[in-house]
């Protein structure tokens, strides 16, 4: 009998919930990467070292709607099915979660996760509700995988913060994994909504992340962005780290890198 060609792609957590119990699952270890799709070589960073730490390596692509606060935004998302399940096919993954928008809330969102504090900064502060569709589909998402790593990107350390604490809070035997930014060689950090912006767009958003690292304090790295012409919607510190979102041709940017402290 053949092994079935991989990855095997499953649509409803009834479907996954059958192979996660099944003989291809049982004793084995298993690392977890969860994306909204328009796979980059961020997320393939994610998923080639879940392979080298797992012995089975589950990809989700959901477009989560419910973390989408403006309309605009989650309809032109990118989707890009054939090549993210090529690049999955590449990178080695076992199985994709690829679930429909229903069968991830037969609650109508009727329940939900909300943070209190850090949430309500920086990217909670300028996209309301933001992070509770975030939370609540991580959730579900850790609850179905139930995986021993999950990997996320440092790119957006406030979703992984945030989601570190929740598994802490909640009691969720998964290991949170943060991976490192992965950046173009002129310095942007790697995004799906990069491939939205046009090619003068894209060269000028490397600034953002030169000016971001370079920038004297929050409030000088803000004018310095806006005499490069972006539209701020905020820079700060927290942790060590200078955070911004900046918006070019419609499109958010956001990044974070550490302050250099001067001499
Ligand atoms: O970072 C993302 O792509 C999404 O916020 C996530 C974690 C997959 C939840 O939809």
């Amino acid at each position: 009998m053949h092994a079935p060609a991989r990855p095997i792609v499953v649509r409803s957590p009834e479907e996954w919930s059958r192979a996660r119990r099944g003989p291809d699952f049982a004793g084995r270890t298993v690392g977890f990467v969860p994306t909204m799709g328009a796979l980059h070589e961020g997320h393939v960073a994610l998923l080639e070292r879940a392979r080298r730490e797992n012995d089975r390596v589950v990809l989700s692509v959901f477009v989560n709607p419910t973390q989408f606060n403006d309309p605009k935004d989650f309809e032109r998302y990118p989707q890009t099915w054939d090549s993210d399940l090529a690049a999955a096919r590449d990178a080695g993954v076992d199985l994709v979660f690829a679930p429909h928008a229903g069968a991830m809330y037969p609650d109508a969102y009727r329940f939900r996760v909300t943070e209190d504090v850090f949430s309500r900064v920086m990217e909670g502060a300028h996209r309301p509700g933001h992070f509770d569709g975030v939370l609540t589909v991580v959730l579900k998402l850790l609850l179905l995988v139930d995986a021993d790593r999950a990997y996320f990107g440092e790119k957006d350390r406030q979703q992984l913060a945030l989601v570190r604490d929740m598994a802490a809070a909640f009691f969720l035997r998964t290991e949170i994994v943060p991976c490192p930014t992965v950046r173009a060689e002129d310095g942007l950090a790697l995004s799906s909504r990069n491939r939205l912006l046009s090619p003068t767009g894209r060269r000028k958003a490397a600034e953002f992340a030169r000016i971001l690292r370079e920038g004297p304090d929050a409030n000088g790295t803000r004018s310095a962005l806006e005499l490069a012409g972006f539209d701020v919607d905020y820079v700060e510190h927290h942790e060590d780290r200078r955070f911004g979102a900046v918006r070019l041709e419609n499109i958010r940017l956001i990044d974070n890198v550490p302050i250099q402290h001067s001499l």
